[in-house]
């Protein structure tokens, strides 16, 4: 069965939220989907699933380099098209998920649309967003 990693960091569960929609939604297109925070993924497993979405929170008008370098590493590991998607919740800036999706475009990966960013909590609607993300990744692999 094809599968998704989703590698999320969240600290107060707000990009968490988003995560588990779209692990969701790609479960519901019938896909193999792990989902962990990035403490807890081995950056060459996450490369070695067939999509790869990636999120995270803004701080201080970026990524964290913890996450940072995690992306870093991914990339090296990563085959060249391998679909890819980055979102992440955020305060008033919301830099992290463009310059994820960034690196991704730069390291060799087919980056799908939109990049996914929600001010702080998600909603109902913001929800429904990063499902359809994750069942669109589910058919870009089945596919
Ligand atoms: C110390 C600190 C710095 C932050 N800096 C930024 C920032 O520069 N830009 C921004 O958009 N949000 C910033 N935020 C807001 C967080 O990105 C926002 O609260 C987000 O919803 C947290 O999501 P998470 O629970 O997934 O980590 C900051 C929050 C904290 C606590």
């Amino acid at each position: 069965m094809p599968k998704l990693a989703v590698v999320y960091l969240s600290t107060t569960g707000n990009t968490k939220l988003m995560a588990d929609a779209i692990a969701d939604g790609a479960r519901s297109r019938n896909v193999d989907v792990e989902i962990k925070s990035f403490y807890d993924w081995k950056p060459e497993e996450a490369a070695a699933a067939d999509a790869i979405a990636i999120g995270s929170s803004t701080f201080h008008y970026t990524m964290l380099p913890p996450i940072e370098k995690f992306v870093d590493k991914l990339l090296k590991a990563v085959a060249n098209g391998k679909d890819g998607a980055a979102f992440g919740s955020y305060g008033w800036s919301g830099e992290a998920p463009t310059m994820i999706a960034e690196k991704m475009r730069i390291g060799g990966m087919n980056l799908l649309d939109p990049v996914l960013r929600v001010q702080y909590r998600p909603n109902e609607k913001d929800l429904k967003e990063c499902n359809r993300l994750g069942k669109d990744l589910a058919e870009k692999i089945k596919n």
